[in-house]
C-alpha cells in the first residue's frame, strides 16, 4: 500500500517536472530589466513570462536581469494558495535549469497580499503604487513628483526607481525585509524581520529584529516591550565617522562598519563561506541567520551557514523551546508539572502554557516558582546592588513583571535583578549565580474569595463572566465594570465609525474630562472608595440597584481590599481610551481581561489628549445605564490634577 503510494507520487513529480518543464523559462519571453514610466501591470495572465514551479510557487515577472546563474526578477509571486500574491523581487533557476524554487528576497506588501487581477502602477507622476483588485491601495513608493524616470531590477537584485540623470530615487535595497543580498547593506535604523513562516510571509509582528547601533554594533533582539536581545558580541567605542553605521554583506563575510566607514576597514567581521554563484542571507523565523548557496548540482537551494550559532549556543535562541520552555543540551522541557504543560506533548519545543492563566487581577494569587540552576539568554539589570528577596518582591508588586531572575557574583546581598515582562525560552545555568523565580498563579480567578456575603444571583441580562467578576470583586471592580462597558461600548462605536461626527458622541461622554492621567484616576478610586465606606455614595445606589448589587453595596469594606482589582479594571477602561484608536481593544478582548484569560496591554497612553472637552449635561449615559441621578463620575474621573 505504501509502496503504491511513493510510486504515485513519484509519478505525479515525474508528471510536474514533464509540465514544468514544458513551461520552461526558455520558452516564455523574458522582460528587459528596465521598464520606463509610465507603465502598468496586471496582476494576470496578460503577463508573459509566467512560470509555475515544483514547490507550489507560480512567479510572474515583469522584469528580469538574465545573468550568467541564478539570476533576479520581479513581479507577482505566489506559493500554494495562489489567492494571495506579493509584489516581490525574487532569484529564478538559470537559464539552463529553471526547475526550482524561486528565493523571495524581497516584498513590498507581505503584510498585505494582494489577489488576481491586482495591479502596479509606474504613474505619470513617478510614483510606484501597487493596488488590488478593488481598488486598495496597498503599497507605494511615495515619489510622485520626485522625477522618477523608470524603474530598474538590476543585476544584484535591487530594484530601483531612477531618475532622468540615472540618479537613484528610491530602491528596495534600502526596505529590507527579511534578507539580505551580497553588496547590501543594513544600515542603523532598518532592520531585518522574518515572517511568520516559509508559506505564511506575514511579518511575524515584532517577534525576532536584527539590527545595528553605533553604539552596540550587530544586534538580534526579541519582543518588544522592551526587546531582549540575545546576540550582541560586542560593545563599541566613540564613532570616527559621520555616516551611520552599517553592516554590509560581501561575499566572504558580513562585515560590520560601526564607528568608522567605508573605504576604510571595516572594525568586525562575521566570516561567510564565499558565494559559489548566488547566495543569500536570510532571518528565519526562529531567530537564526542563515546563508543560502544556489548549488548547480543540486539544482536547489542549500544552507551553508548559520551566523550567530557558534558565538551563541543553540539554547541561548530565544525560542528555542518556545515561551517557558526550558532547553538543556538541545532538548526541551516544562518546568513544574503542577504549573506548566507542553503545548503540545509530542512537539516539546513548542513550549509550555501555564495550568492557570497569570491574571493580574487577581495578584494575591501569584507566587513564585523558583527554578534552580536555571538561567536566561538575556540580562538587564532593572535592580541593582540588591538582594534576591528585594528581586522577588519587586516582581510579585508588578504585573506585568512574569520572572524574576537574580545574578550574583559572590555577595548574594549585591546582586542584579531582571524583571521581564514577556518570557520565552529558559536554559541551564551557565557561569554565573543566578536564580529564575517564575510568576504562576495559584488558584483560577473564579474561584477567588468571591462574596463571602453574596450569593445572591447575579442581576439579570449581564453576561455569565463579568457577573462573576461583578460580585466577586466587590464594588471596586462592579464600578469599574459599568464604567468599562460604558467607555467601550461608545468608543467603540466611535472606532468603527471614526468618520462620524464626533459631536454624536459628545453627548453620550459628557463627564468625560479632556485630560487626567493613571495618578489621577488611581487617586479617584481611592477616594471613591473611601467615600463609599464612610457611607457617602452608598445612599445613591441603594435605591436604585438590583437585589444582588445591594448586598455587594452593604460589603463596601470589601472594597478596601480590593482596590488593586479596581485598578486592574480602571486600566482596562485606560485602554478603551487610547487616543490611538488601533490600540484600543475589541469588546471580545474586553471580555477576556476581565476573565483573566489575558492580560492588559503594557504600554498604555495615560494622556487621553485627543477626547473632546467635557460638556457637564444633567442626563448621562451612566445615569441611562444605572438608573442613578447624581453625577457621580465628574467627582470619580476629575480627581486632584
Ligand atoms: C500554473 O498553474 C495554474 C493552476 O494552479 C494554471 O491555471 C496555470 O495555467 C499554470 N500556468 C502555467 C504557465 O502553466
Ligand atoms: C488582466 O487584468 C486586467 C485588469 O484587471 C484586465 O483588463 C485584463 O483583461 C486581464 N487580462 C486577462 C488575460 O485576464
Ligand atoms: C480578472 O480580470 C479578467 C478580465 O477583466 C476577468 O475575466 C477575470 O474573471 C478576473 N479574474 C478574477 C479572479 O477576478
Ligand atoms: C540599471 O542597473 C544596471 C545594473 O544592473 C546598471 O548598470 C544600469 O546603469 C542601470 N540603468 C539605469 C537606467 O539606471
Ligand atoms: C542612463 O543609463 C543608460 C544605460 O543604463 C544610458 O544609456 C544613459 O545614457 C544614461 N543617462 C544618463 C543621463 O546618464
Ligand atoms: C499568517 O500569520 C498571521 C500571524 O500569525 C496570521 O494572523 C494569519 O492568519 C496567517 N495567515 C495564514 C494564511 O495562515
Ligand atoms: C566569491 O569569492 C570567491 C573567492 O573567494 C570566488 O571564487 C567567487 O566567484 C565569488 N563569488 C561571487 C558571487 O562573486
Ligand atoms: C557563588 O556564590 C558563592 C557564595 O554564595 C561564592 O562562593 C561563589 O564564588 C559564587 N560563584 C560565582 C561563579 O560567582
Ligand atoms: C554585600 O553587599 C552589601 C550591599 O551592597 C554590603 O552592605 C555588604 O557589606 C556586602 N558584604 C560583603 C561581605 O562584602
Ligand atoms: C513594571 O515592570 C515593567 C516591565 O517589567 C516596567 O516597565 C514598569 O516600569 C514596572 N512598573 C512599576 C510600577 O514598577
Amino acid at each position: 500500500m505504501n509502496l503504491g503510494r511513493g510510486l504515485c507520487c513519484i509519478f505525479a513529480y515525474l508528471l510536474i517536472l514533464l509540465i514544468s518543464s514544458s513551461n520552461s523559462i526558455k520558452a516564455q519571453r523574458l522582460p528587459d530589466p528596465i521598464a520606463n514610466l509610465p507603465i502598468s501591470w496586471a496582476n494576470n495572465r496578460s503577463i508573459d513570462y509566467s512560470v509555475n514551479f515544483t514547490d507550489g510557487s507560480t512567479v510572474r515577472s515583469i522584469l528580469a536581469n538574465p545573468f550568467f546563474g541564478p539570476f533576479f526578477g520581479c513581479g507577482f509571486y505566489c506559493n500554494g494558495n495562489c489567492d494571495n500574491f506579493l509584489f516581490a523581487v525574487f532569484i529564478l533557476g538559470t537559464v539552463d535549469n529553471p526547475i526550482t524554487s524561486p528565493q523571495v528576497v524581497w516584498s513590498a506588501n507581505r503584510n498585505n497580499p494582494v489577489r488576481e487581477n491586482a495591479t502596479l502602477q509606474l504613474t505619470p507622476e513617478g510614483d510606484l503604487i501597487l493596488q488590488d483588485v478593488d481598488a486598495t491601495l496597498v503599497w507605494s513608493t511615495n515619489t510622485a513628483g520626485k522625477s522618477v524616470a523608470g524603474l530598474n531590477m538590476t543585476q544584484t537584485g535591487n530594484l530601483v526607481l531612477f531618475d532622468i540623470n540615472n540618479r537613484t530615487v528610491w530602491q528596495s535595497f534600502d526596505h529590507p525585509t527579511d534578507s539580505l543580498l551580497l553588496g547590501q547593506k543594513l544600515v542603523e535604523g532598518q532592520r531585518l524581520t522574518p515572517s511568520v513562516s516559509e508559506l505564511n510571509w506575514t511579518d511575524q509582528g515584532g517577534l525576532f529584529s536584527l539590527f545595528v547601533t553605533a553604539s552596540h554594533g550587530l544586534i538580534a533582539s526579541i519582543g518588544s516591550n522592551p526587546p531582549q536581545v540575545y546576540y550582541n558580541p560586542a560593545n563599541w567605542g566613540p564613532k570616527q565617522s559621520k555616516e551611520a553605521s552599517y553592516a554590509k554583506f560581501l561575499n566572504g563575510s558580513l562585515a560590520l562598519f560601526i564607528l568608522s566607514a567605508e573605504p576604510k576597514w571595516p572594525d568586525d567581521e562575521i566570516t561567510v563561506p564565499p558565494a559559489s554563484s548566488s547566495q543569500v542571507m536570510k532571518f528565519g523565523s526562529d531567530g537564526h541567520l542563515r546563508i543560502y548557496d544556489w548549488t548547480e548540482e543540486e539544482v536547489d537551494w542549500k544552507e551553508v551557514a548559520d551566523l550567530l550559532t557558534g558565538d551563541i549556543g543553540e539554547c541561548e535562541y530565544p525560542m528555542v523551546c518556545g515561551n517557558y520552555g526550558i532547553c538543556s543540551k538541545g532538548e526541551c522541557s516544562c518546568p513544574e508539572a503542577k504549573y506548566f504543560r507542553p503545548i503540545l506533548e509530542r512537539q516539546p519545543n513548542l513550549g509550555c502554557s501555564q495550568v492557570t492563566p497569570l491574571s493580574c487581577g487577581a495578584s494575591q494569587n501569584h507566587i513564585l516558582l523558583e527554578l534552580k540552576d536555571i538561567t536566561y539568554f538575556s540580562f538587564t539589570s532593572d535592580l541593582t546592588l540588591t538582594d534576591m528577596e528585594t528581586c522577588k518582591q519587586a516582581c510579585l508588586n508588578n504585573c506585568s513583571c512574569k520572572a524574576a531572575l537574580f545574578q550574583y557574583g559572590d555577595n548574594s546581598s549585591s546582586g542584579s535583578c531582571f524583571l521581564p515582562s514577556q518570557l520565552f525560552s529558559l536554559m541551564e545555568k551557565t557561569q554565573y549565580n543566578s536564580s529564575a523565580f517564575l510568576k504562576v498563579q495559584i488558584s483560577p480567578i473564579a474561584q477567588t474569595p468571591t462574596s463571602k456575603a453574596s450569593p445572591t444571583p447575579s442581576p439579570s441580562g449581564k453576561k455569565k463572566g463579568w457577573s462573576a467578576v461583578i460580585l466577586g470583586s466587590s464594588l471596586g471592580a462592579f464600578f469599574g465594570v459599568f464604567l468599562i462597558i460604558s467607555i467601550c461600548v461608545v468608543l467603540l462605536r466611535k472606532k468603527r465609525d471614526i468618520e462620524e461626527d464626533e459631536d454624536d458622541y459628545l453627548d453620550e461622554l459628557p463627564w468625560m474630562p479632556t485630560r487626567f492621567s493613571f495618578k489621577d484616576l488611581k487617586a479617584a478610586t481611592e477616594d471613591f472608595s473611601r467615600k463609599l465606606g464612610q457611607g457617602g455614595f452608598g445612599s445613591v445606589f441603594k435605591g436604585t440597584l438590583s437585589n444582588g448589587t445591594k448586598v455587594a453595596v452593604k460589603r463596601f469594606e470589601d472594597l478596601q481590599l480590593h482596590v488593586a482589582e479596581a485598578m486592574e479594571v480602571m486600566k482596562v477602561a485606560a485602554w478603551c481610551l487610547q487616543s490611538n484608536f488601533n490600540k484600543r481593544p475589541s469588546m471580545s478582548v474586553v471580555e477576556k481581561v476581565l476573565e483573566g484569560v489575558m492580560d492588559v496591554e503594557p504600554n498604555l497612553d495615560y494622556s487621553f489628549t485627543t477626547l473632546p472637552p467635557p460638556q457637564m449635561t444633567t442626563k448621562t449615559h451612566k445615569e441611562a445605564v444605572l438608573g442613578v441621578s447624581a453625577p457621580i463620575l465628574p467627582s470619580v474621573l476629575s480627581g486632584p490634577r
